[in-house]
């Protein structure tokens, strides 16, 4: 359990976020439940943006809400003075009306459709983040439409894959993301979009991986980014950005030993500082684009104990009201959670039991073998860390409502996403005619 000032254990012996109980929370407003912790949020953004301003001012923090986005979440970042990335249609709305001014916003995504280009273009996004030869004809066509010069940036593989237990440096050409920096398809690319009279070719990205612990990757990334921007120089193509996407990771168990969010950034920033000086290359606007860090241990899902089921000698299963319907990182990545009984914290764990969900599924388990007091029905379960990827991945399977959301901050909470019902679900479906009557 990793504490902090807005998570703790109140005098009650209850856990307590953003200066509200858990246990009251889960009585007003149901389980299961996500909150997000605002002031927590507030200080990771500040701590991005404050070094950043110090140590390299021409930067951008553009906040990856994949991770998370609500329209609240556009509000508070945006305030903290941060961008966003989107990578849908429908996160770029949701982006615009949460206020996130066009200006700020990057558009990812390997297969953007032609809707989601021209709806970009039509608000004026910062950058379109281009990731395939057949979006650049689609886009240069679709500016051209709307009588416009779109800037864009071009994803790139630098050809480091972070994802593994141990990072390598691969040339493996295997992803579905990013143009080859080493088989020269990317620098062929660049000069197409360069050819473009509707394209403005404004820099580079690459995204590394996600929940990344070693600094070292990120130093390469530098390395072969900053190789390939005086590269381009040398064929009298200008870079003026450079976005190194996200990737820094968090404590989800004791297990989790990330560096704080500030470092990993200060690491980057070494790094680009003596890269720009050996290479002689004009300093580039160095664009990050953090989602889990800011988000993820903001936030914790509330859920209540109900079935209690134990099989002699092999295990015990504590169900609670979620599932992965909610929580779909289990079963996807076989991530590991740690979770405390919110209404009797202090409570000394004594049994080791898996936490289960409610599907329809054997595999729907949320936390195997954790250490826990005796559970007891009506148990509230707080599970941590789970502010990012968690309700932005979230469905309804089973036909289970995706569980509300709710902003703590200073004693007070908020719905920044409300109940789903069931009436919610069942309106979006309809049933032709020829099949009869609905009784
Ligand atoms: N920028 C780009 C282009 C990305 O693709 C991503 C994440 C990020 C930024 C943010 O990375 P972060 O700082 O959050 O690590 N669903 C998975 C995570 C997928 C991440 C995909 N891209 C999970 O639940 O772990």
């Amino acid at each position: 359990m990793k504490l902090r000032d807005t998570l703790k254990i109140n005098e009650k012996g209850r856990l307590e976020i953003g200066g509200v109980d858990c246990t009251e929370l889960a009585a007003q407003y149901g389980t299961p439940l996500y909150v997000m912790d605002e002031a927590y949020i507030r200080s990771v953004c500040r701590g991005y943006t404050e070094l950043l301003s110090r140590k390299y001012p021409n930067s951008k923090v553009a906040y990856a809400s994949k991770a998370f986005s609500t329209l609240a979440i556009y509000n508070i970042v945006r305030s903290e003075g941060l961008g966003a990335d989107v990578v849908s249609g429908c996160e770029l709305f949701t982006a615009i009306r949460g206020g996130m001014p066009a200006s700020d916003i990057y558009f990812h995504g390997n297969n953007k459709s032609a809707e989601e280009l021209a709806f970009a273009v039509r608000e004026n996004v910062h950058a379109i983040v281009i990731d395939s030869l057949y979006e650049i004809e689609l886009l240069n066509e679709i500016a051209g439409r709307q009588g416009k010069k779109q800037g864009v940036l071009v994803r790139v593989n630098p050809g480091i894959d972070a994802h593994t237990h141990r990072f390598i440096q691969t040339t493996r050409p295997d992803s579905k993301f990013g143009f080859s920096i080493s088989d020269g398809t990317a620098a062929n690319v660049i000069k197409t979009i360069v050819s473009k009279k509707n394209l403005e070719f404004t820099g580079i990205h690459c995204h590394i991986g996600s929940q990344i612990f070693e600094l070292k990757p990120f130093e390469l990334a530098v390395e072969k980014m900053t190789d390939f921007i005086a590269a381009l120089s040398h064929n009298n193509i200008k870079v003026p950005e450079l976005n190194l996407g996200g990737g820094y990771g968090v404590t989800y168990t004791s297990e989790d030993k990330p560096l704080a969010p500030f470092e990993y950034v200060d690491a980057i920033v070494n790094k680009l500082n003596e890269c720009i000086a050996s290479k002689n290359i004009a300093a580039p606007k160095l664009v990050l684009e953090p989602g889990r860090s800011i988000v993820g241990e903001a936030g914790i899902t509330l859920y209540t104990v109900g079935a209690i089921k134990e099989i002699e000698g092999i295990r015990k299963y504590v169900a609670v009201d979620g599932g992965m319907f909610e929580n779909p990182r289990v079963s996807l990545y076989q991530s590991k959670y740690d979770a405390v009984f919110a209404n009797r914290a202090l409570d000394k764990p004594c049994e080791t039991v898996t936490v289960a969900g409610k599907c329809c599924e054997s595999g729907d388990v949320l936390i195997e073998n954790i250490e826990l007091p005796a559970a007891k029905s009506g148990d509230i379960l707080a599970v941590f860390t789970t502010g990012a990827y968690h309700y932005s991945m979230a469905s309804n399977y089973n036909r289970n409502p995706v569980p509300p959301v709710v902003l703590v901050c200073n004693g007070e909470s908020d719905y920044i996403v409300k109940p789903q019902s069931y009436e919610d679900i069942v309106s979006r479906d309809s049933v032709p005619s020829r099949l009869g009557e609905c009784k």
